[in-house]
């Protein structure tokens, strides 16, 4: 699916329904970088958009389409795939190496994520569904051209 279509999400959620009937993880994983290099002053406000598009409003998207088959699992699990470039601490501390990285679009829509999931969480937490945020690291995938320390495995 397109997690930038909602119908294409609800084409996803009506064939889960269909097949399975429920969920029992749902992992947002789903993110683009946009441009990269782009002083913040500089960055296009379209291409800040198209990141959250992805990145934020997609996982908002995917996580309520789903929802009423993560219920009918009953104990699902709901994983955001974050980032470290997120958290406003490490992208505020000079002696960290996240610190040089200063991406307007991509490093504030996981610093939104983080706040997503926290909201999921709060309003799930007693329907017996846990709702977390994960960071990866650093990793070679197409995402950096194959460039980060990590492997996927
Ligand atoms: N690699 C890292 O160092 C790193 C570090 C921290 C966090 N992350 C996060 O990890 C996640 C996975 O990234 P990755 O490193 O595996 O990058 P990747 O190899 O570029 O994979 C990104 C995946 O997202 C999918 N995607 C992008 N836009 C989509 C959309 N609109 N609808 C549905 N799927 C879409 C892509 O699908 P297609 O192949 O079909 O385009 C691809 O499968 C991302 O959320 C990223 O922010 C990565």
């Amino acid at each position: 699916m397109d997690v930038t279509q909602l119908s294409s999400i609800q084409a996803a959620a009506q064939y889960v329904l269909k097949e399975e009937g429920q969920l029992d993880i749902l992992i947002n994983n789903a993110g683009i970088s946009g441009v990269q290099g782009t002083h913040p002053s500089e960055q296009r406000i379209d291409e800040v958009i198209t990141v959250y598009d992805t990145n934020v409003f997609g996982a908002i998207r995917v996580t309520q389409a789903f929802l009423p088959l993560l219920k009918a699992a009953g104990g699902a699990k709901i994983i955001m795939v974050s980032s470290g470039l997120g958290s406003l601490e490490w992208v505020s501390d000079p002696n960290h190496p996240y610190f040089k990285v200063n991406e307007l679009g991509y490093n504030s829509s996981k610093t939104a994520l983080n706040a997503v999931t926290i909201a999921f969480a709060r309003q799930l937490k007693n329907q017996g569904i846990s709702v977390n945020a994960v960071d990866p690291g650093y990793t070679a995938t197409d995402f950096n051209g194959h460039s980060g320390y990590r492997s996927v495995a």
